[in-house]
């Protein structure tokens, strides 16, 4: 068979990227600009700010995407474009974007579920036995599914409000943390060892669905009944210190460590598969990694992570998937529209 080309285009919330694959070679390339230093004097992501972001770098980024496969518009075969579920005005700008080029230069066009591309991320790099288990954790989502095939899978549990790297983002932003608060909260709970100081709640463990707003509320009102926080002026007190923030931060990150322990748990209970795999933004987190990575071991289970670069947003995982649905035919019309 000959090759196939396809170029991944994603727009979805605060990245703006795009990547080259090849269906006998892999990712060629992957490039992106990341907005986060455009939001983090919000403390989250602005979405007007966002598509202006886009628009003025998705051009740029495509190219250098095109230049570092040592490809031409020419050379590409599909144009995979994630059109849901995400920031409308940021979603238009790629499916608008990807629409043009694909019309202009006469090539087919599909369009991605952005969480279908997390989910198929670590089978960029790793060859992964089917069925698996998956747990996408980031700032707009966060999952369960058993994942059967390429394209097959079935969501087992979500989140009925808030994803968990929301949950780190907005106790960063509590806390008076930089965003994303991912990041800067494992660092901070690393230097207390990972000990629990205030045993936050961990939820139901003998359901699949997810919920993580209450452990904002947890955090708040633990702050306020210790006096670290004054709930009627919303200001800290003097005796918040940096030491209280690492606690905090260490507590909370063991609290969703056990949540998503409990989780898998029991999901294995009820499914059995061969793997295990850990991807989105929040599975950047090593402390969270190996603590999923040991229930695996224990179960005779493999266990797959992606590398850091396709664990965040970013456009090879929709390169990925727009190669096997072209494999399967699974084209768009150029009236491909956002949801
Ligand atoms: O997948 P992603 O780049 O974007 C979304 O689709 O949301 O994930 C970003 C999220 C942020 O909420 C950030 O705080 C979280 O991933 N994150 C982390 C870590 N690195 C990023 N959460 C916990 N620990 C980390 N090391
Ligand atoms: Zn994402």
């Amino acid at each position: 068979m000959n090759d196939r080309i396809v170029l991944g285009i994603e727009t979805s919330c605060d990245e703006t990227a795009a990547a080259v694959y090849s269906n006998q070679h892999g990712i060629l390339s992957s490039k992106l600009f990341s907005q986060v230093a455009l939001h983090s004097q919000f403390g989250g992501v602005i979405p007007e700010v966002a598509s202006r972001s886009h628009i003025e770098k998705i051009t740029h980024i495509t190219q250098e995407a095109l230049h570092a496969a040592g490809k031409t518009l020419d050379d590409i075969d599909v144009i995979a474009v994630t059109n849901k579920p995400g920031l409308p005005g940021s979603l238009l700008i790629g499916v608008c974007f990807a629409k043009t080029v694909a019309w202009a230069k006469q090539k087919k066009i599909i369009g991605i579920n952005h969480l279908e591309g997390h989910i198929f991320s670590a089978c960029i790099e790793y060859t992964i036995p089917f069925p698996f288990l998956c747990l996408t954790a980031s700032g707009g989502h966060t999952s369960l599914y058993i994942v059967r095939h390429l394209g097959d899978y079935q969501p087992l549990g979500q989140t009925a409000d808030d994803a968990a790297g929301e949950a780190f983002d907005k106790i960063a932003k509590l806390l008076q943390l930089p965003y994303p608060g991912g990041p800067v909260i494992e660092k901070l709970a690393q230097q207390m060892h990972f000990q629990d100081f205030y045993h936050y709640p961990r939820g139901a463990p003998k359901t699949l669905q997810f919920s993580f707003s209450g452990l904002k509320t947890a955090v708040l009102y633990d702050l306020v009944k210790l006096g670290y926080y004054d709930l009627a002026t919303r200001t800290f007190s003097d005796a918040m210190n940096e030491q209280v923030k690492q606690e905090v931060a260490s507590s909370l990150l063991v609290a969703i460590k056990d949540i998503f322990a409990q989780k898998i748990t029991h999901a294995l209970s009820l499914h059995p598969v061969k793997a295990i795999a850990f991807v989105g933004g929040v599975a950047c987190n090593k402390f969270i990694k190996k603590s999923l990575k040991d229930i695996a071991q224990k179960h005779q289970l493999l266990f797959f992570s992606p590398s850091a670069q396709y664990c965040t947003d970013n456009a090879a995982m929709i390169a990925f998937v727009g190669n096997y649905k072209a494999a399967q035919g699974k084209f768009d019309s150029y009236d491909l529209d956002i949801y």
